[in-house]
């Protein structure tokens, strides 16, 4: 028989907090990954946190296997005494199928919990892998004596973690988010790009053969590698309340294509992306920020529709019941990341 929906809020452990009912959703622009091992990059992060708006402390892939205990001591340091202000700590564990994973979990809740906002599960592939953190999460928090749940972020990064995306979603209360992850998905699928992200110049449509010249240069278009990728997280996450993120540029010094890419993410739903790199911080917070024409625009439609029924013309463009409701996404997003950035606040003209 399968558990009572009555059943789904109550905790995992004797002692551990009740789960959340809903995701808080905070500014989430840029989550920046600092690897936690690297006593430089430990200093800087007090300086860093206020520049974005989650930090996180990498703790897998990218770290060398040498260092993943150095990592996880330097995330608890981190958590022990930096200062977050209101910037949200998160940390990504290594995976469940490596010698880490376990010890990462262990550590870090019972040391940092109460200074955790999210833990990010890579190489997730199905519901039972969120099952399995859940009630290891609710144990732990019990021992921590942890008040408040921790919330899980899942990596969509493997064939049968997009197979399964919608049960991963809702595989507990705890899921927050999901993030793209290119690099591993590419690599597990086969697809035939090295590229951590981004497009290939291959990935293309051509133009018919001209009839009365076959040797006529024939234009092509580069197509976008990651669209069904990217539209089939965010619809999973949406229909179950948690919220899409693009995942790593690998491209640093390409900050064209990395706006490019990071801009499709959030035209298409996303909320934030990963910044690798501080270059990247900027565009991330640009570019999943609205325009202030848009946000103007969108508050000018939701003047005018008054209780929001029925039809207008502004500027030769039809308004109505639906479109207002795109305004009204564009303006509650507009407001809530004003409430934690004053330029921005000052670009929608909501400072006074
Ligand atoms: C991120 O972890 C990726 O594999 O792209
Ligand atoms: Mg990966």
């Amino acid at each position: 028989m399968v558990k009572s929906a009555k059943d789904f809020f109550k905790p995992l452990a004797v002692g551990a907090p009740e789960p959340l009912r809903e995701i808080p959703v905070r500014p989430s622009r840029v989550i920046h990954f600092f690897p936690p091992s690297n006593a430089k990059m430990v200093a800087k992060a007090p300086e860093i946190a206020p520049t974005v708006d989650i930090l996180l402390g990498n703790l897998e892939d990218g770290v060398p296997a040498d260092q993943k205990e150095a990592a996880r001591a330097g995330m608890v340091d981190v958590g022990k005494t930096v200062d977050m202000g209101d910037t949200q700590l998160w940390t990504r564990t290594n995976s469940l199928d490596s010698p880490w994973g376990l010890d990462d979990l262990y550590t870090l809740v019972t040391e940092i919990g109460d200074k955790l906002d999210v833990i990010m599960i890579p190489k997730v592939e199905g519901a039972e892998d969120m099952h399995f953190v859940d009630r290891l999460l609710a144990q732990l928090e019990a021992k921590a004596g942890l008040t408040k749940p921790l919330m899980v972020h899942a990596i969509l990064e493997t064939a049968r973690g997009v197979a399964n995306v919608e049960e991963i979603c809702g595989a507990s209360p705890r899921m927050q988010g999901l993030s793209l992850g290119p690099a591993d998905l590419a690599a597990n699928r086969g697809m035939k790009t090295t590229r951590v992200g981004g497009g290939h110049p291959g990935y293309l449509v051509r133009d018919d053969p001209n009839p009365s010249d076959e040797d006529a240069p024939r234009a092509t278009a580069q197509q976008d590698l990651w669209h069904y990728t990217m539209a089939r997280m965010v619809d999973s996450c949406v229909a179950h309340g948690i919220l899409p993120f693009y995942g790593p540029f690998g491209d640093i010094a390409d900050t064209t294509a990395c706006e490019d890419q990071f801009r499709n993410a959030y035209l298409l739903g996303c909320v934030g992306a990963w910044s690798l790199h501080p270059a990247q911080i900027p565009i991330a917070k640009r570019v999943f920020s609205p325009p202030p024409e848009e946000v103007a625009h969108a508050q000018q439609v939701i003047d005018a529709m008054g209780d929001g029924t029925g039809a207008l013309m502004i500027d030769g463009k039809m308004e109505d019941d639906a479109s207002v409701k795109q305004c009204h996404v564009v303006v509650a997003l507009a407001r809530s990341l004003a409430s934690r950035d004053p330029e921005l606040a000052e670009l929608y003209g909501y400072s006074s």
